[in-house]
């Protein structure tokens, strides 16, 4: 996905879309442009490879004055990352820019036909039609004819997905943004306005926001905006009222997000809990689903949809429904379910887990899963995010803005609200009271217990750096914790490179154990649960043939260290929510091998936050 911010109003435009840029690099950060237009009215238009860093030096040196703009931030999907095929693109006058987040999926069609009509294009990417489509619709609408007229024909042409802002040297004081798909949003200040991906662009200037739908279209001038249909009719949009504050996107003393995010658990467990506890009844109070109580009472089958970190969370709360709830659950990747859904009948409910609630393939998932009829939930961090509102029912996280590329808080905050729903369930049919007090009495512990296990983030970094030369690891774990392996895995893969496999304890012995040399390093999940003695064997078998053992285990827990090479320890807490202390050695164990190793932890090369293109 990429990061689009614009601007219209009194103010210099420049610094605002650089500073919005910045806020919105984790979505993609291989090159980044600006289009402004500035006082004599033509436009200033500047691009470079790399981070907005290079764009921010470029820019110093050839400062661009004017009052509105657009920018942006990329994540190649068309065309390798170079100045040509950096955003804004012009069309062939070099008068209307557009800037685009998503993929035009018939952009070799139309690029053809608009060569065969004599346009030139300089760039290898789908992007670039939509400026010169553009071109060609203002001169379809004439000198009366508006650059929203001329967006709105230039889109009816256009298959795949889009979040634009576009400008034209020739329609001053106006910006024209669209979406379909890929997400954008308003930003209503005092007598200037903005159009961004997302809110992190927006919170330093104004909380007040509108968020564009499918299809729908925006003219902002300085005077105002207003939004449009499909059908060029006016909609009435509601002004909403972002939450969080703009330390919500600082660092705060850390070196990097992720760092911040993985220390922000503690207050990430009570926001996802805070209100959310019947203690008496021993169960948990959502009013998405006390709402449609009557129709979750039908209930025979729960389908997980999600990728990535937020699958792996899906694979622990199908655990937690079964044992709960006696629900049979199954976790199919968002990707493969569009394509190849199982069967689905009116007693499945589908449930889509999303951090940023904007990744493309879990979007079409639910929209898949609703034209079969099914009810459908969202356990989403995003607030207001297209999955949240597409959703039949919807769960918010209240993890506040997850800005580091790799999934830390928003994976704990998601099992806690997972527990909770899998307590809903089970006290919707057969759970007992006092099954039901005892995990929700737990889980409100687990804010102290794990700060307990950040508290001896120095211990695992010194553990970490001691490993930190390796290129391949094994993560293993068992039950509850088989889920939280695959989530080590991923996490060491995507901000230190290494080559790490994730792996339920018991595959090893069928064909994996045969990587085991001298020294191969393995990290073993072994709390004091009911497969704990297991896990040791599983231990056993890995020192047998050389390895070297990193294991997870209860604190107070004396003899694992006497067959494990290193241990990091938790506090001990129920089976059911102990992946939610787990996982935490394991981002730091991933965390400080990176940083050992020099990685750009919060923006790793080729990935983006959420990725919103399929
Ligand atoms: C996790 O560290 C990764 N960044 C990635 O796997 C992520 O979890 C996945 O893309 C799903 O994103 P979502 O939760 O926003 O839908």
């Amino acid at each position: 996905m990429c990061g689009i911010i614009s601007y219209i109003g009194k103010r210099e435009a420049l610094p605002i879309l650089l500073d919005g840029l910045y806020r919105l690099e984790y979505r993609g950060y291989d090159s980044a442009g600006v289009a402004v237009v500035n006082h004599d009215g033509n436009v200033g238009h500047i691009r470079t490879t790399g981070r907005v860093d290079e764009l921010a030096s470029l820019l110093a040196e050839h400062p661009i004055q004017g009052s509105f703009g657009i920018a942006h931030t990329r994540w190649a999907t068309h065309g390798a990352p170079s100045v040509a095929n950096a955003h804004p693109h012009a069309d062939c006058k070099n008068s209307v820019f557009v800037a685009h987040n998503g993929i035009i999926e018939n952009y070799a069609h139309l690029r053809a036909a608009l060569e065969r009509e004599g346009h030139k294009f300089a760039s290898e990417t789908d992007s670039e039609v939509l400026a010169h489509l553009i071109e060609r619709a203002l001169v379809l609408v004439g000198s009366a004819g508006t650059l929203d007229d001329a967006v709105s024909e230039a889109l009816r042409h256009v298959q795949g997905t889009y979040g634009i802002a576009v400008v034209s040297s020739r329609h001053p004081e106006k910006l024209v943004v669209a979406r379909r798909s890929s997400p954008l949003l308003l930003g209503i200040g005092d007598g200037e306005f903005f159009a961004a991906s997302d809110s992190s662009a927006l919170l330093r200037h104004t909380r007040r926001i509108v968020y564009l739908d499918d299809n729908e279209l925006a003219v902002l001038t300085p005077k105002g905006y207003e939004v449009r249909n499909i059908r060029r009719k006016p909609v009435t949009k509601q002004v909403e009222l972002l939450t969080g504050s703009p330390a919500d996107i600082e660092k705060n003393g850390h070196d990097h997000f992720m760092e911040k995010e993985i220390h922000e658990a503690p207050e990430v467990l009570r926001n996802a809990i805070r209100g959310r506890v019947l203690h008496a009844e021993g169960t948990a109070k959502l009013s998405a689903l006390d709402a449609s109580v009557e129709k979750l009472s039908q209930i025979n089958h729960i389908i997980f949809l999600s990728q990535g970190t937020s699958y792996y969370a899906g694979l622990v709360g199908k655990y937690m429904i079964e044992e709960l709830a006696g629900i049979p659950a199954e976790v199919v990747y968002a990707s493969e379910f569009r394509y190849a859904p199982p069967p689905l009948n009116e007693q499945t409910l589908v449930v889509a887990i999303s951090q940023s609630g904007e990744t493309a393939d879990t979007l079409e998932a639910i929209r898949e899963a609703k034209r079969h009829h099914v009810p459908t939930l969202a356990i989403v961090n995003v607030v207001g995010s297209s999955i949240a509102r597409e959703a039949g029912m919807g769960i918010y996280n209240y993890a506040g803005p997850e800005i580091g590329v790799a999934s830390t808080k928003a994976f704990i905050s998601q099992l806690a609200v997972l527990s909770l729903v899998a307590v809903w369930f089970g006290r919707q049919r057969n759970l007992s009271v006092s099954r039901g007090r005892e995990i929700l009495e737990e889980l409100q512990q687990l804010p102290h217990k794990a700060e307990k296990v950040l508290s001896m983030a120095s211990r695992i970094h010194t553990l970490a750096d001691g490993y930190a030369s390796h290129e391949h690891f094994f993560f293993l774990g068992r039950k509850y914790n088989w889920p939280v392996a695959l989530e080590g895995a991923l996490k060491l893969k995507e901000i230190s490179y290494a080559h790490a496999e994730g792996y339920a304890s018991g595959e090893m012995k069928h064909g994996p154990i045969a990587l085991i040399t001298s020294g191969f390093p393995s990290v073993v999940l072994a709390p004091s649960d009911s497969v704990y003695e297991k896990s040791v064997s599983t231990i056993h078998e890995l020192k047998a043939r050389g390895g070297k053992v990193l294991a997870v285990a209860t604190e107070g827990n004396t003899e694992i260290a006497k067959i494990a090479d290193d241990v990091a320890h938790i506090p001990q807490t129920l089976e059911i929510l102990s992946p939610i202390l787990t996982v935490i050695p394991l981002q730091l164990f991933a965390y400080f091998i990176a940083k050992k190793r020099g990685c750009d932890i919060d923006k790793p090369r080729n990935l983006a936050k959420s990725v919103t293109v399929e």
